[in-house]
């Protein structure tokens, strides 16, 4: 099949209660081994790519691998997306390009601001058969440009929510309930705010609902990281548990960047340690994708629970 919209993956996540898995991309590595394990899994899934990772990887190169990846497994539903999308502009190329699925991030904004770049974005995208997603409320943590500090992190009012996506008309919705970017998510127990996750769902029972900042952090790869090298003290993420629970609970989309980064820093840094002589690029980065595809995995297995949802 060809590159698909989240509408249908997200309507049937929503009836049967599961999430699927947004993974950011910027290189072939990191495209392959998600969507192998998608394949494996039988599993649609979500390849998104940030702004910066647009200028790394370039967008045509990008979205010739994500051809190739649909033309590899044609079985698997695929949507691209672009992830915190900074303005009208950036969408548009993206729109253009064939994206299927883009993000206006209007978050940075108040309310009125992030209401009309939103609905100008929504605009657009629809009459090329875009979906949008937009965010409404403020996560800590350091994306792109912005870096939000925990005490300026605000959660999503429900009330406004039920607002926002009337206004917008926007296809998705991402959340504030407790999530942030990066390895250091909190300094204490994890905690999410279910009950704003409760209360959203009740105000708009039918919005996709998208959690930003959702890696685990997985212990045993920032443990490898710090074995062979690294320096990454008191990284801490959301608990599979948590995201497990949040998958059953209304939760439609759940973005992961960081654990992919840490299983392919952590794969790269043991082939170094072992064999300081490496110098072949495919000797670590072979590995370093099949970390990513078994990590992957795990997730749509035993915590988003998509598997075996292709119709
Ligand atoms: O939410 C942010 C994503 O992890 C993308 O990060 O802007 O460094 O590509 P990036
Ligand atoms: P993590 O930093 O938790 O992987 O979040 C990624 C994300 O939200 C991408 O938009
Ligand atoms: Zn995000």
């Amino acid at each position: 099949m060809p590159l698909v919209t989240t509408s249908k993956m997200f309507e049937k996540s929503m009836k049967e209660g599961y999430a699927i898995g947004a993974f950011n991309v910027n290189n072939m590595e990191i495209i392959q081994a998600i969507v192998d394990a998608a394949a494996r899994q039988k599993s649609p899934v979500i390849l998104q790519a940030s702004s910066s990772a647009i200028k790394y990887a370039r967008v045509n190169y990008l979205m010739k691998m994500v051809e190739a990846a649909v033309e590899e497994h044609p079985e698997v539903p695929i949507a691209i997306h672009l992830d915190h999308g900074p303005d009208f502009e950036t969408c548009k190329m993206c729109i253009d390009a064939g994206f299927t699925s883009v993000m206006i991030d209007g978050s940075k904004y108040d309310f009125e601001e992030n209401v009309a770049i939103t609905k100008k974005v929504v605009e657009y995208a629809h009459q090329k058969g875009v979906v949008v997603e937009a965010e409404l409320g403020k996560l800590a943590g350091v994306e792109d440009e912005v870096n939000v500090d925990a005490k300026d992190a605000i959660y999503t009012d429900p009330d406004q929510a039920k607002e926002f996506v009337e206004r917008t008309g926007c296809d998705s919705l991402a959340i504030a309930i407790g999530t942030s970017h990066g390895a250091y998510k909190f300094k204490g127990e994890a905690k999410l705010r279910f009950d704003i996750l409760k209360q959203v769902k009740e105000k708009i029972p039918n919005t996709p609902i998208v959690l930003h900042g959702a890696s685990t952090v997985i212990p045993e790869l920032v443990q490898m990281c710090n074995e062979y090298g690294g320096d990454i003290p008191g990284a801490k993420g959301v608990p599979d548990e948590m995201l497990n629970e949040a998958s059953k609970s209304g939760v439609s989309k759940i973005n992961v960047d960081t654990d992919l980064r840490l299983a392919m820093t952590a794969s790269i840094r043991k082939v170094f340690a072992e064999d300081p002589g490496a110098f072949d690029p495919r000797k670590y980065l072979t590995p370093a994708r099949d970390l990513i595809s078994q990590a992957v995995e795990h997730k749509i297995k035993d915590v988003f629970g998509s598997s075996n949802k292709i119709d």
